[in-house]
């Protein structure tokens, strides 16, 4: 069988002006690819599009919210006019958050919710006639908190559950497409040293410590994320702690609750 390899191949990463998205569009671009980098701010987005072509990658910037249909309608469409064609979607864009539901402004649990989940299926609906023609890849990055709801987390769990069903119905809808549709539980991850998540009041706060040792670099999540493609496998858990979590939260619910609670600082032991 033919293996698969990224020259020239188009490649969407949602949310790729920094983060794992910003390290996967490296690894991708040194293997030919050409990357279509987006995220919201144009000012950050055009700092890695300049950053990532001084390297000779060869990778543009659309900046847009991916939660809006007219911001996706234009990134796949200039795209799609740039060069013809698309051959893999990664759905990495997302805000995170740290906060209790009962203190949050519902407006700001919107925006996270969207953001993961919406801001999701609006791409996928519009990059799947495109995929089809190439039989490429369409992937959804999820989480821990797409696999059990964590504590202070409910707007970014809920978001990231949805995308489980999304996968699994489009699995079945268009297995005859040839499409290749992935989702990828990520465990904790080195964030960027200047990351932020998003408090109930919608004000941006530090993200709370982790052991280093539960950590996973960017670079090792970009690595699985091409491994997956290559391989067209449809479900991948990372982490010892990610497969943990999946077969506790499948076969042990209570206790599932039980530890999440007892592990999160500020999670149910303080409700
Ligand atoms: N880091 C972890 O420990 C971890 C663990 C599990 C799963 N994940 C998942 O991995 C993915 C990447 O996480 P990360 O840590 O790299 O995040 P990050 O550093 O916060 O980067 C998020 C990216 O998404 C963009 N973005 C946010 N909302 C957007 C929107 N509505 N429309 C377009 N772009 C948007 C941001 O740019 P703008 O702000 O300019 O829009 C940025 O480029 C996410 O799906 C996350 O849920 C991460």
């Amino acid at each position: 069988m033919k293996q698969l390899t990224f020259k020239d191949k188009v490649i969407i990463i949602t949310g790729s002006s920094k983060g794992i998205g910003k390290v996967t569009a490296q690894e991708f671009c040194k293997k030919g690819a050409i990357v279509v980098l987006n995220g919201r701010d144009p000012i950050s987005l055009q700092k890695t599009v300049d950053e990532l072509t001084s390297k000779g990658y060869k990778v543009i910037g659309i900046s847009g919210d991916v939660t809006d249909v007219k911001d996706c309608e234009n990134l796949i469409q200039t795209c799609i006019n740039l060069y013809g064609k698309l051959d893999i979607l990664i759905n990495n864009a997302s805000l995170t958050m740290n906060g209790r539901l009962i203190d949050m402004v519902p407006s700001i649990f919107s925006r996270i919710f969207l953001s993961n989940s919406l801001g999701t299926i609006i791409p996928t609906q519009l990059a799947i006639p495109h995929i089809q023609k190439t039989k490429g890849s369409i992937i959804f990055i999820s989480s821990l908190a797409g696999m059990h709801g964590l504590p202070r987390s409910s707007a970014y769990s809920a978001g990231k559950i949805v995308l489980t069903s999304f996968w699994q119905s489009l699995k079945i809808e268009l297995k005859d497409s040839g499409i290749h549709f992935g989702i990828i539980y990520l465990s904790f991850t080195k964030n960027d040293e200047n990351k932020k998540m998003i408090a109930s009041d919608g004000s941006l706060t530090k993200v709370p410590h982790r052991p280093a040792f539960l950590q996973q670099s960017q670079q090792s999540i970009a690595f699985s994320i091409i491994k997956m493609i290559k391989s067209r496998r449809s479900k991948k858990v990372l982490s010892p702690l990610g497969k943990l979590t999946a077969v506790i939260a499948r076969h042990f619910p209570r206790t599932s609750l039980f530890l999440i609670a007892n592990t999160s600082s500020n999670g149910l032991k303080t409700q």
